[in-house]
């Protein structure tokens, strides 16, 4: 059965060439749905298949021969692309210069982030892995302060309608049917920050994106792995970091803009296509402030037994 996903829910085609495979195999090793085999040393597709074919295209891009097309799935042969060379990618030391460098920014120019920057920071992010192919990612580009701006009062105003879940008497009556932690970030996270977000931008202050001239905001669809978003998002935000942009996730949207009237009506005014289960925000802009140092993070744990 093929795998759906908001975009599609067909089996791509396999299509070999018998003139040009030789047999040598490389396209069985690496498919992972296990459904090509070499007869009389050219290889076939067979219909014993666990999902039919995903489009993961791995089949095509390790052939040497150019022997194997796939067709559906949104991917075709023409997607391909030389690969760029290994002394032309980042080598170790470089990316983690790049990672070091990098600070959560939520302070901005006014600069705008022109267009080709935008468009080089999406090709970035589409090379992200994903769950299952194709992509079920989305993306929502607000590419102006003030464009950020009303999505930021928008989605105060829709957390006005949301105020009475994390009020005292409504977390007292859930206590007991959450666990410990949820019951503590309901009250020591989750109601401050409604009532941050709320406060300022009645105040005229922009605390959701910052006043940042570019927000992206990466989200699935009820089909997408949580996963995926995610990903992609990280993907973008250090593509942006490479081009000189000061970046921030913002996690604090995606939660409450899921479930309820008020929420729908927020996705809608949005333009946001789907209600999903993970999405996130990057904020994006020249930044307006420089670090002098970094500081050593750490994991909770890392277990090598
Ligand atoms: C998943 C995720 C969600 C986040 N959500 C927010 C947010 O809603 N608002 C915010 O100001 N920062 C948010 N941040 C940024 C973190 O607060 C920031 O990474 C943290 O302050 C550490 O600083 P650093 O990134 O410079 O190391 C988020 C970060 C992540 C990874």
């Amino acid at each position: 059965m093929p795998i759906p996903t908001s975009r599609t829910n067909e089996t791509a085609r396999v299509i070999i060439s018998e003139e040009l495979c030789n047999g040598c195999g490389l396209c069985v090793d690496v498919c992972k749905d296990f459904g090509l085999v070499i007869e009389d040393g050219k290889v076939k597709a067979t219909g014993n298949r666990i999902f039919g074919c995903i489009a993961c295209a791995h089949c095509i891009m390790i052939c040497p021969h150019d022997a194997i097309k796939i067709d559906g799935r949104f991917t075709s042969a023409d997607d391909l692309f030389e690969l760029p060379k290994k002394n032309e990618a980042a080598d170790y030391t470089s990316l983690l210069n790049l990672l070091k460098r990098r600070r959560a920014i939520r302070e901005f120019k006014d600069t705008p982030v022109p267009q080709d920057m935008i468009d080089k920071i999406i090709a970035a992010a589409k090379t992200a892995p994903m769950g299952l192919p194709p992509s079920d990612v989305n993306v929502l580009i607000l590419d102006t302060k003030e464009k950020g701006m009303a999505f930021a009062k928008d989605y105060c105003d829709h957390l006005k309608n949301l105020k009475w879940i994390v009020s005292k008497w409504s977390l007292t009556l859930m206590k007991p049917f959450m666990s410990k932690a949820n019951n503590d970030m309901f009250r020591d996270f989750l109601k401050p920050l409604i009532d941050t977000y709320t406060a300022s931008i009645d105040k005229g202050e922009n605390v959701v994106t910052y006043d940042a001239p570019l927000t992206m905001y990466f989200y699935g669809s009820p089909y997408t792995d949580p996963a995926d978003p995610i990903i992609a998002a990280t993907y973008a935000m250090i593509a942006a970091e490479s081009l000189g942009l000061g970046t921030c996730m913002i996690g604090g949207v995606h939660p409450f803009t899921q479930n309820g009237k008020s929420a729908a009506q927020f996705r809608a005014k949005q333009n946001i296509r789907f209600k999903s289960r993970e999405g996130l925000i990057v904020i994006m802009g020249y930044p307006r402030v420089k670090y002098h140092h970094g500081i050593n993070r750490t994991f909770a744990s890392v277990d090598q037994p």
